[in-house]
């Protein structure tokens, strides 16, 4: 986790530094801070608490010839000022920045006390900072002690360094993302593009144990041998970088409303004059593949539940959804030739990438679905789709779970053959958007659950799969305890727990199942709970909530999963919490 920026030689260096934090801090926000080098003297300001609390710090009018900045999610110690970043080494010569964790730190902290090493925090991040100091004193050369340091810690770290005295930034990357942008007498560093975009479009993509530096007008990379790598330009979509709120108070509103943009794009970007888009090395693959494996957490897990059905009930391949931080540690291959999938909006989630080392062993074949290209997992993974759902930066996210699950439906669309799933996704869209006009209802349900201990989401089949990601949704930002459970479960044990007034949340779109969920819905009515009905017109009764148009039963969790999200938007607004920065998380969760 945790958001890092550089720059050297840039006007107004200080502003680049704050905004892009703020930019940044969907990557983690417990803790802020920034370091100012002039020459031979470095000045830090860092705290717990949010960028604009640190920027309200530094004095007017203070600014340096190279600044670096972080924003945090806490790995190692509490989020705390001495444990903010930037953190500086013990002689007082380095300061970094460092997003990701340095493996058995605790031993190399150790070798280092007893060299004399002094530590102010408890960080990981000290370590590096330290040790590449004391190998400076005996390197005399930066470069050389970035490169031993680099060789002597395992773990992963995108870190921006400055050194009294030099008018350079040094980076070094393993693992965790880091960009270099190019500017016209300046240049930039960040976890990626978006602090960015607003000053350059060309960017330089470090590699897995590459480092270098950047000066004003110059920049050298080299591979982990030390020699040079000459790197490629490249260019962002600026559209899928940028982040403003549009004039929407949250992002996470307007994230939801872009949810029929995102689809409209995804459609057109894979199914073009009525023909589907994709590799057809991919798609043979797949039709080779005896079983497909789904490794996701969170959101990303739900959206390959629904995946997985949409495999298993039109093309007819078997298929085994796994939570990726449960399959680390007992990986299962299903049938003779799997094919493993992995969503990830992010692409940087640690556990996948552990899933991912192992599946590497095996030789299968991997596809990633993910929103961000360039990311750890992209490439890592033989095959990958972009969701073209642009930057998901509230931390719940909303239009990433619509467009996973599109995107696997068009995939799985486009396997068969049937165009006539693109149309019918298209032919959607306004249904997706008239939820917009239901808020009202949905902000008076909230506006009766706020208050509640607990809450429960029932509903089966697709909508037992949408009942898992709303009721995620909710206890992440509302901080509600809540539970999804099957219709069918209820009376296996759950419904010891309804009492007078529990509130009952049902999605009931699903016509399969939809004469059994009736019987469900009654049988927590007679015990007295406040029953909120999400139903489709077809299987609506005077009383429901929210009804819905109708669509093709397969389009239920991009439809509905809309309702989900607004009520979870309303119950944490109501309650007055920050809905975009919920406590405890963050955006990409780079640790395992
Ligand atoms: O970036 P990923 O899709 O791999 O992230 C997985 C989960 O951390 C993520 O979906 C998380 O559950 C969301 N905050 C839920 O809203």
């Amino acid at each position: 986790m945790c958001g890092i920026v550089g720059c050297i030689g840039k006007n107004h260096g200080r502003e680049y530094i704050i905004n892009g934090l703020k930019t940044l801090d969907y990557r983690g926000y417990d803790s802020a801070g920034i370091a100012f080098l002039k020459q031979d003297s470095i000045s830090i300001y860092k705290d717990a608490g949010s960028v604009e609390h640190v920027n309200s710090l530094i004095p007017i009018g203070e600014d340096g010839d190279a600044i670096i900045g972080h924003t945090r999610w806490a790995t190692h110690g509490k989020p705390n000022k001495s444990n903010s970043h930037p953190h500086i080494s013990f002689d007082g010569e380095f300061v970094l920045v460092h997003n990701g964790i340095v493996e058995r730190f605790a031993e190399h902290k150790a070798s280092l006390l007893k060299q004399g090493v002094t530590f102010n925090s408890d960080t990981d991040s000290e370590v590096f900072v330290n040790m590449i100091a004391l190998f400076y004193k005996e390197e005399k050369n930066v470069l050389k002690a970035i490169k031993k340091a680099m060789e002597t810690v395992d773990g992963s770290y995108a870190i921006a360094l400055i050194h009294k005295g030099e008018n350079r930034l040094y980076v070094l990357k393993n693992v965790s993302p880091l960009l270099i942008g190019i500017g016209e007498d300046f240049n930039l560093v960040a976890s990626d593009a978006s602090p960015m975009i607003e000053y350059t479009n060309k960017f330089i993509e470090l590699g897995d144990k590459e480092y270098g530096y950047i000066e004003k007008s110059n920049y050298k990379i080299f591979n982990f041998d030390g020699q040079e790598v000459s790197k490629k330009l490249i260019s962002k979509d600026i559209s899928l970088v940028r982040h403003d709120l549009n004039g929407y108070p949250h992002y996470m509103l307007k994230e939801i409303e872009e949810i029929p943009d995102v689809i409209t794009r995804l459609v057109n970007h894979y199914y073009l004059d009525e023909k589907y888009n994709f590799d057809d090395e991919l798609i043979k693959k797949i039709k080779q593949s005896d079983h497909i494996i789904f490794l996701g957490c969170g959101t990303s897990y739900h959206a390959s539940l629904v995946g997985g059905r949409y495999f298993e009930e039109m093309l007819e391949i078997p298929t085994a959804s796994y939570i990726a931080s449960e399959w680390a540690f007992h990986p299962m291959f299903p049938g003779k030739k799997p094919f493993i999938v992995f969503i990830s909006q992010s692409g940087e989630t640690a556990d996948l990438i552990h899933c991912l080392n192992i599946v590497k062993k095996y030789n299968y074949d991997t596809l990633l679905i993910t929103n961000t290209s360039g990311s750890t997992l992209e490439r890592g993974c033989k095959y990958s789709l972009n969701i073209q759902a642009g930057v998901e930066v509230s931390v719940a996210s909303t239009k990433a779970y619509a467009a996973q699950v599109a995107m696997l439906l068009l995939l799985v669309a486009a396997v068969k053959g049937e165009a006539k799933i693109a149309d019918e996704i298209l032919r959607a869209l306004p249904i997706i958007k008239s939820i917009k006009d239901k808020q009202n209802d949905i902000k008076n349900v909230a506006n009766i659950i706020k208050d509640k201990q607990s809450i429960f989401y029932i509903g089966r089949g697709y909508d037992y799969y949408l009942s898992l990601e709303a009721s995620l949704k909710l206890k992440e930002i509302s901080y509600i305890h809540s539970e999804a459970i099957a219709g069918g479960e209820l009376k296996h044990g759950p419904i010891a727990l309804i009492e007078n007034e529990t509130p009952v949340i049902v999605f009931f779109t699903d016509n399969v199942t939809a004469n059994s969920m009736r019987g469900n819905i009654e049988e927590v009515k007679s015990r007295g709970a406040r029953v909120f009905v999400i139903s489709t017109k077809e299987l609506s009764k005077d009383g429901d909530t929210i009804i819905i148009d109708q669509y093709p039963n397969y389009l239920s969790s991009i439809i509905v999963s809309s309702v989900a999200f607004y009520l979870a938007y309303y119950t944490s607004l109501s309650k007055g919490y920050d809905v975009d920065k919920p406590r405890n998380l963050a955006k990409s969760v780079t640790v395992e």
